[in-house]
C-alpha cells in the first residue's frame, strides 16, 4: 500500500485510474483544477469504492504550476507521498494548433513545477500520461517503443518534451522509477455507468460524439473521409478500454515500485485496429440505434493507422488488454444514457 498524488484524478482516465488505485489499497491525494472535468467525478469515485475504499482518498482543488500547493500537498502529510501518477494536461489535438503556449505552459512547464517539488521532498516515483501521437505518422504498423518520435501536432511536441525531461531526469541522478505511458485510443467507461468520459461542449473524439448521436443529442456523426489507404477507406486505430487502461497503471506502479530505479517507456494498447465504419457497426449492434453519418473531408494531423505493438508492455509489466470492443461499445453507452449531459455541471455549447 503506498500513498500517492494522483494530478488530474478528476478527468476521464484518472477518475477510473483512481477506482483501480484505491481497489488495491493505496492511499490517493487526488488533485485537479477542474478546467476540462468536475468535482462529481470523484465524489462518484468515493461511492464505487465502497466502504473499504471511500475514506483513502482526499481530493485537493489546485493547479499544478502552483507550486504552494504542491508544497502543502507533498510537506502537509504525516506520511510521505511515494508516488505521483500525473495525468494533469490538455489534450486536444486541434485546440493545440491554436494554444500552443497553453499547451506548452500546462503540459511542459506544469509538469516541470511538479518535478522540481516532487525532488525537493524526496519523491522520486512518477507515472506520466504519454501517448501514442508522439510517433506523429508510425513508419511501422503496429508500432512499437523503438519506433521514431516525431510528433506532428503542438500537443504531441509537448508529450515527447516531458519524455525527454524523464529521459533527462532518470539520468541526472539515481533513484528515479519513472514510467512513460504512450496511450493508444481510450474509449468506454466503468461498467456502472457512474463514472465516465464528459467532454465539455461538442466532442473531438469519435466515442463520446457517436455515444451523444444515439442519445439523440447529436443529429449525426462526421466521419473525416472515407478515401484512406485502409479496407474500408476510414481510418483504423487501436481503442482501449478505460478500465484496461486504469489496470495498466497499476501495473506500471507495481514493478515501479517494487523493483530497482529504472525508466520504462511503454504502449498501452490492445494490437487490434478497428476502423471508424466498424466502430459505428460495433456501436449499433451494441445499442440497438440507428447511428446516421455523413462522409465530409478529411481532419487535418490524421493518419490513416494507429496500432500498438502491446508485445513490450506484455513482457515487461504482465499486462494485456482484457475487454473487448463490444465492452467498450456497451459501457460507453451504459454512462452516456445515464448521464446524457456528463456530470451535470458542464456547459454545453451546441449541438451540430
Ligand atoms: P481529461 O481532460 O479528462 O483529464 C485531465 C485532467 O487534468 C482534467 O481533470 C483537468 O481538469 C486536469 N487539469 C488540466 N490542467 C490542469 C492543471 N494545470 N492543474 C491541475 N489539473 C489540471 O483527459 P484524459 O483523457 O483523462 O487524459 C489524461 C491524460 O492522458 C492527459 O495528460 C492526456 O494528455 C493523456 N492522454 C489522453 C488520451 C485520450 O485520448 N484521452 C490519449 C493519450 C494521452
Ligand atoms: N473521427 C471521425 N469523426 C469524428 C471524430 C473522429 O471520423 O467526429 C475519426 C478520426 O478522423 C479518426 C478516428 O475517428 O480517424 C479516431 O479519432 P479520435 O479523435 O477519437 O482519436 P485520434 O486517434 O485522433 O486521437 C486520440 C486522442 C489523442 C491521442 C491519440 C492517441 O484524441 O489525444 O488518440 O492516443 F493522442
Amino acid at each position: 500500500m503506498a500513498q500517492l498524488l494522483i494530478t488530474g484524478g478528476a478527468g476521464f482516465i484518472g477518475s477510473h485510474t483512481c477506482l483501480a488505485l484505491l481497489k488495491e489499497g493505496h492511499n490517493l491525494f487526488a488533485l485537479d483544477n477542474y478546467c476540462n472535468s468536475s468535482p462529481r467525478s470523484l465524489e462518484r469515485v468515493s461511492v464505487l469504492a465502497g466502504i473499504d475504499g471511500r475514506d483513502r482518498i482526499k481530493v485537493v482543488k489546485g493547479d499544478i504550476r502552483n507550486k504552494d500547493v504542491l508544497r502543502k500537498v507533498f510537506g502537509g502529510q504525516d506520511q510521505p507521498i511515494d508516488a505521483v501518477v500525473h495525468f494533469a494536461g490538455l489534450k486536444a489535438v486541434g485546440e493545440s494548433f491554436l494554444y500552443p503556449l497553453s499547451y506548452w505552459d500546462v503540459n511542459v512547464n506544469g509538469t516541470l513545477c511538479l518535478l522540481e517539488v516532487m525532488k525537493t521532498y524526496g519523491c522520486r516515483t512518477i507515472v506520466f500520461s504519454s501517448s501514442a501521437t508522439v510517433y506523429g505518422f508510425p513508419q511501422k504498423i503496429p508500432t512499437s517503443e523503438t519506433s521514431n518520435v516525431q510528433p506532428i501536432n503542438p500537443y504531441g511536441s509537448t508529450k515527447a518534451a516531458v519524455e525527454q525531461l524523464l529521459a533527462h531526469l532518470a539520468d541526472s541522478e539515481p533513484g528515479w522509477r519513472i514510467a512513460c505511458l504512450r496511450y493508444f485510443n481510450p474509449v468506454g467507461a466503468h461498467p456502472s455507468g457512474s463514472i465516465g468520459e464528459a467532454p465539455i461542449g461538442i466532442p473531438n473524439n469519435l466515442f463520446p460524439f457517436v455515444s451523444q448521436v444515439a442519445v439523440g443529442i447529436r443529429k449525426e456523426l462526421e466521419i473525416f473521409g472515407a478515401d484512406w489507404p485502409t479496407p474500408d477507406g476510414t481510418p483504423v486505430r487501436d481503442y482501449i478500454h478505460v478500465m484496461d487502461l486504469a489496470e495498466g497503471h497499476c501495473a506500471a506502479l507495481q514493478a515501479l515500485l517494487r523493483e530497482p530505479p529504472q525508466l520504462i517507456t511503454t504502449n498501452l494498447g490492445s494490437g487490434q485496429g478497428y476502423s471508424v465504419l466498424q466502430i459505428v457497426k460495433s456501436f449499433e449492434e451494441a445499442t440497438g440505434r440507428h447511428i446516421p453519418y455523413k462522409i465530409t473531408p478529411r481532419r487535418q494531423g490524421d493518419a490513416a493507422f494507429s496500432i500498438a505493438d502491446p508485445t513490450f508492455a506484455k513482457n515487461r509489466l504482465g499486462w494485456a488488454t482484457k475487454r473487448t470492443l463490444l465492452d467498450m461499445c456497451r459501457d460507453s453507452w451504459v454512462w452516456q444514457q445515464l448521464n446524457p449531459f456528463g456530470y451535470g455541471d458542464q456547459k454545453d455549447d451546441d449541438s451540430n
